[in-house]
């Protein structure tokens, strides 16, 4: 009964806590022959890192990627590969305070109810922190789909608070800016919305969305192992994710079916509302998610909470946070796509080749 590991072929297994020695993943059932470095994840990693700019937790990790396992000159063995960094900028202290306080809008109160005993720094086990890895082995999925299918994984900021941020796709910009917003026009507007939002000690919600293009058709698979499912179960399985659609996703709900339905002629699909999924199984249509990330919930604007006795105490968080969580959640939609697909294409390939 263990819900740290996640896959089936390609089964990827994380550990550790936010302010731990490190934190580390076990990915199992990588095929032999990939080249990757250690440096080539760590790129991917700090795509992903705080303390980029100043719309970020200031918290600065080295995110020095150690192969413990797995890769030999360079090159995947097809044997289990174990990675780790080392937690180098933890401020344990920032978190005394709130040793025997549940914070509002955190995972303290629920891990105190399901275990009796929590890592208060920094959140534990329940920090994003976890993330890291994730999107560490989603580094290996990524070059791999790209080396055999061509497949590409683009993630972008599409709406951040009010401010809806895909109107116009630039799409060689999206990482030249610290939002992964693929419009440079709006990106003094999200400085501008960001620097009174942390003036304010406030913070918001985001939506991310991700395409996966060049997917063949047929991966996935029916019912249970619906490919929308899995992808939905991995967006959702992401800290502070608080809804996934695919494709058109909830406009479904105000679309007529002749919109609604991509219609087909000999040269392909007329239109993409079912995100590239049907009935489970990819169309070789892109693959669409978008998920909503809930605004960040440690504030330094005091609010009631609960201590582990009961009372009610004034909770004011202290500690290094991202006024908008969203904005470091592109990579780690994008690692989860990656890791999903590439499990379904080995799947795929031990039933049907
Ligand atoms: C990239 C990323 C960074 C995050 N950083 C923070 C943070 O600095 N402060 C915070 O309160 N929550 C942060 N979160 C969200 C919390 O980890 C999450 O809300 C909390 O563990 C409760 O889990 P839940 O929201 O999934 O229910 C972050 C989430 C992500 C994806």
């Amino acid at each position: 009964m263990s819900f740290n590991s996640f896959g089936h072929v390609l089964r990827i297994s994380t550990f550790g806590e936010s302010h731990g020695p490190a934190i580390g993943c076990v990915i199992d059932g990588c095929p032999p022959g990939l080249e990757i470095t250690a440096e080539e994840i760590r790129a991917e990693v700090l795509r992903r890192a705080s303390g980029k700019s100043r719309h970020t937790s200031q918290r600065r990790e080295k995110e020095d990627v150690q192969i413990l396992s797995g890769v030999f000159e360079n090159r995947t063995t097809g044997t289990p590969i174990a990675l780790l960094i080392e937690n180098t900028d933890a401020r344990s202290k920032d978190y005394d305070e709130i040793k025997r306080q549940f914070r509002p809008g955190h995972a303290d109160y629920t891990y105190w109810k399901k275990y009796g005993i929590r890592d208060y720094r920094g959140g534990g086990r329940s920090s994003a922190r976890e993330t890291t890895m994730r999107v560490a082995a989603g580094a290996l999925a990524r070059k791999w789909l790209q080396q055999k299918f061509s497949i590409e994984i683009k993630g972008w900021l599409a709406q951040l608070g009010p401010i809806r941020t895909d109107e116009i796709m630039e799409w060689d910009t999206i990482d030249d800016n610290p939002f992964f917003c693929p419009d440079p026009g709006k990106v003094a507007e999200l400085e501008t919305y960001m620097d009174s939002l942390r003036k304010s000690g406030d913070s918001t919600g985001a939506r991310v969305n991700v395409v996966a293009r060049n997917v063949p058709a047929g991966l996935g698979a029916p019912v249970y192992g619906k490919l929308d499912a899995e992808l939905a179960a991995a967006m959702m399985s992401i800290n502070a994710a608080k809804g996934v659609e695919i494709g058109a996703g909830f406009e479904s709900v105000a679309q007529m079916g002749t919109e609604h339905r991509d219609e087909m002629t000999p040269a392909g699909f007329l239109s993409n509302h079912a995100g590239g999924i049907l009935g489970g199984i990819s169309s070789g249509q892109d693959i669409l998610v978008s998920t909503a990330f809930k605004p960040t919930s440690s504030l330094r604007i005091p609010c009631r909470g609960l201590d582990i006795d009961g009372n009610e105490v004034e909770i004011v968080t202290k500690g290094r946070h991202d006024p908008c969580v969203g904005i470091r959640a592109t990579p780690i939609v994008e690692a989860m796509m990656a890791l999903v697909i590439m499990d379904h294409v080995l799947l795929h390939r031990a039933q049907n080749s």
